[in-house]
């Protein structure tokens, strides 16, 4: 578990600005959810956490990003082991077409872990912690797109979890799945929150409700207001928060 600290981060795509002058300190406990309209910046914002706007050539990044106080925008970082201590789940459940034993072991064996027991072990840890392997303990060795949506999605957070990492971003981690599966992911990020920082993206106001216990809203690449959930939502300090939480936007 670490915190985030976010100094002055600005973001852009060519000239065009989507993230501008945002501070805040993620806390190491808890689950911190980001919401705000489409387009306002907030997967832009996560995916500078783990430097995964590097792989963009028209995206330029200022600002410091620290964890543990060390910047993972600074000159001697390695950003292969940025993207092993921050994990992240997408959107749309991205399970390799491998089996379901390989979607987890995959990355622990690239990371060094060769020998057969260990990686056993941690496959079955992975799948336990994501509450996904009574589910699929008997066909481990079946294809990852034999599961269900909720099970991919599950499947892809034990392939986060497998590389042992300190902070796990979700970008709309149930945007794609049914009531019921969404319920189960959000009991898995309860569950988690005690081990990991987790950051949340969502779409849904009440799933943020629901879960996060610190909570940020985004507006046209600003950070608006960030503090305890509960106040957010019952007595937001801003505007700009309130039109949103209400329904009131433009
Ligand atoms: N790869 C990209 N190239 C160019 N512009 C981009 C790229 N990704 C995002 N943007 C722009 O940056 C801004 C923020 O986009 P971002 O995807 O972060 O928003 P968002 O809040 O996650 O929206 P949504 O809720 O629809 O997912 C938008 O104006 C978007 O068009
Ligand atoms: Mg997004």
């Amino acid at each position: 578990m670490s915190s985030i600290e976010v100094k002055h981060l600005n973001v852009w795509f060519d000239d065009k600005q989507a993230l501008r002058d945002v501070n805040m300190t993620i806390p190491n406990k808890g689950i911190t959810a980001i919401i705000g309209p489409s387009g306002c910046g907030k997967s832009t914002f996560i995916r500078s956490i783990n430097r995964m706007n590097d792989i963009i050539p028209s995206c330029r990044v200022e600002g410091q990003i620290l964890v543990e106080g060390k910047d993972l925008y600074g000159p001697d970082v390695d950003v292969t082991e940025v993207r092993k201590r921050i994990g992240m789940v997408f959107q749309r459940p991205n399970p390799f077409p491998k089996s379901i034993y390989e979607n987890i072991a995959y990355a622990p064996r690239i990371h060094g872990t060769k020998d057969k027991r260990k990686l056993s072990a941690i496959v079955e840890h992975s799948l336990r912690r994501a509450a996904l392997w009574d589910e699929v303990k008997d066909r481990l060795d079946k294809s990852a797109y034999d599961l269900s949506g909720g099970q991919q999605q599950r499947l892809c957070i034990a392939r986060a979890l497998a590389i042992d990492p300190e902070i796990i971003l979700f970008d709309e981690p149930c945007s794609a799945l049914d009531p019921i599966a969404t319920a189960k992911i959000e009991d898995l990020l309860s569950d988690l929150k005690d081990e990991y920082t987790v950051v949340i993206v969502t779409h849904n106001m009440q799933q943020a409700a629901r879960v996060a216990d610190q909570t940020a809203y985004f507006y046209l690449g600003e950070l608006i207001e960030f503090g305890d959930t509960t106040q957010l939502f019952e007595r937001p300090e801003n505007e700009l928060t309130e039109r949103y939480i209400t329904g009131r936007m433009g």
